[in-house]
Formats: C-alpha cells, structure tokens, sequence
C-alpha cells in the first residue's frame, strides 16, 4: 500500500481530510453492523451512541509542536494518531471489551496500539478503553491505510471524562489538590456504579432465562458490595445484606 505523497502541500492535505473522513465511515458502517447484529441476537443495543470527529487545525498544530516535529502533512499522518477519532459510549463494561474485541478481529482492521485505562486507569482516576487502528480505504487508483483513534467507555465513565476535561481546561492542567482528590473519589464511586449496574443487568437477565424455563430463583448477587468506596459506605451500608 502506497503512503500518500503530493508535492503540493494544500491538495495533499485535501487528501488526507478525505481519508480521514472516509475512515471515520468505515468505522462509524462497522460499528452499525455490529449492534444491529448483536440487537438481533440479544435484544439489546450494546452501544449507547458514537460520536465522531475530526481534530481542529490548531490542535494538530499544537501536538505536532510538543513532539517536536515540522508541521507538514506528511508528519501529520506518521506522527498524529488521532486526526480521526470515534467515541463509543456503551451502557456495560462488558459491551466494551465485546465491541472492542469484534473489531480488531476484522480482517481489515489493524490494531497498532491498545491502552486499556479500565483495567489500569490514569492516575487522576481517568477510565476508558482507547484502539488505534488502520483500515485500508479504496480509492480510484490507490489504497491507503488509515489511523483512526477509537475510544470505548461507558455513560458513566463518559460523564466523568466530559468533567474532568473541563475542569483541566479551566485550570490550565493544574487543577487545585482537593478538587483533584474530588476527581479521583468519583472515578471510584464510577467503577462501583459500573460493576454494580453489571451485577444487576446479569442478575435481570438469569431471571428471565430462568423464568422462559420455567424456573424463577432469586439471586442476589447484584447485592454485593465488595469495592464499595468509602464515600458511599455511609450511604449504602444500611441497606446491604452483612453476609
Ligand atoms: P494524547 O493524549 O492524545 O496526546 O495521546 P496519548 O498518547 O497520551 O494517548 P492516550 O491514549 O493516553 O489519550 C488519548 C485521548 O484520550 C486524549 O486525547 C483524550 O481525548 C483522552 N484522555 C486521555 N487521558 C485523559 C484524561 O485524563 N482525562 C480525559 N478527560 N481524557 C483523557
Ligand atoms: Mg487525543
């Protein structure tokens, strides 16, 4: 596959915004096809909704400069990862990793980076699941492939992520000690959140497999409260069962 080259810096930048627009397609068609795939199985859609976009000029420009490369497009493509990016927003952990694993193991899908901030999150709390991929794109006379950055969360994880942006936005990256703190206690009430909607989407689903046999039994493991973060202990700590 040949790397895109043009003399001509304006058309060749034309270029690669369609590419990245075009790729932004493919995953946006792959994406369809597998919840309505999966809908149709399960009768649920694992993704919430996706967002997509392409990076502004001046946030390219600006990473860019902190790599310490030339601003040219041909550094752009080799050195910026997410010029297209897509956001999954899922209801269940679990959604995540299927989504996750049904794409990379498309066959034209390469899988150039992985960063799973859900099973090791970011220091400041951060959680969410991040693929570079490339996909080919067929033009006319040529293919070429394509980085797109995919980030899969979940809603709640998402509403964390959409505040701490903000936050680091008006604090210039330096957000005071205890709003930082704040941050990171409600990363931990997310986790606990996730795992709890989980428990009890698994335990709702027993019971309707259970009951389609005929056998209704109650199961109370969405009750458990292992992990509960010590913040919501004062809260919750009357109404779980102390087995
Ligand atoms: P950039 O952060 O994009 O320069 O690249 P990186 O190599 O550090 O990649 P990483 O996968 O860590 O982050 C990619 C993207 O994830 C970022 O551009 C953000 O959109 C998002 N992200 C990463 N860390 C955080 C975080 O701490 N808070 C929030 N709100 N978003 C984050
Ligand atoms: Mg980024």
């Amino acid at each position: 596959m040949n790397e895109i080259y043009y003399n001509d810096e304006e058309n060749e930048w034309n270029k690669a915004l369609l590419m990245y627009d075009a790729v932004l397609k493919e995953v946006s068609t792959k994406l369809e096809i597998l919840n309505n795939e999966f809908k149709l199985a399960h009768q649920y859609n694992p993704i919430e909704h996706i967002t997509s976009r392409i990076k502004s000029a001046q946030s390219i420009a600006r990473k860019i400069r902190i790599k310490g490369k030339e601003l040219t497009v041909e550094n752009i493509i080799k050195y910026v990862n997410d010029v297209a990016g897509v956001r999954i927003i899922c209801s269940f952990t679990s959604d995540i990793y299927r989504i996750a694993k049904a794409i990379a193991k498309q066959d034209d899908v390469s899988v150039l980076q992985v960063k799973d901030y859900i099973s090791s999150p970011k220091p400041n709390g951060y959680m969410s699941y991040h693929m570079i991929v490339a996909i080919p794109i067929f033009l006319s006379n040529d293919v070429v492939n394509t980085k797109v950055e995919i980030q899969i969360r979940t809603i709640a994880m998402d509403f964390w992520a959409s505040l701490e942006h903000k936050i680091y936005y008006k604090f210039d990256g330096k957000a005071p000690d205890g709003i930082r703190e704040e941050l990171r206690e409600c990363a931990d009430i997310i986790s606990f959140l996730d795992k709890k909607m989980l428990a009890i989407n698994e335990t709702v689903k027993k019971y309707h497999n259970d009951f389609n046999g005929g056998n209704i039994s109650e199961d109370p493991s969405y009750l458990i409260h292992e992990d509960l973060p010590d913040s919501l202990k004062k809260l919750f700590g009357t109404i779980v069962p102390d087995d």
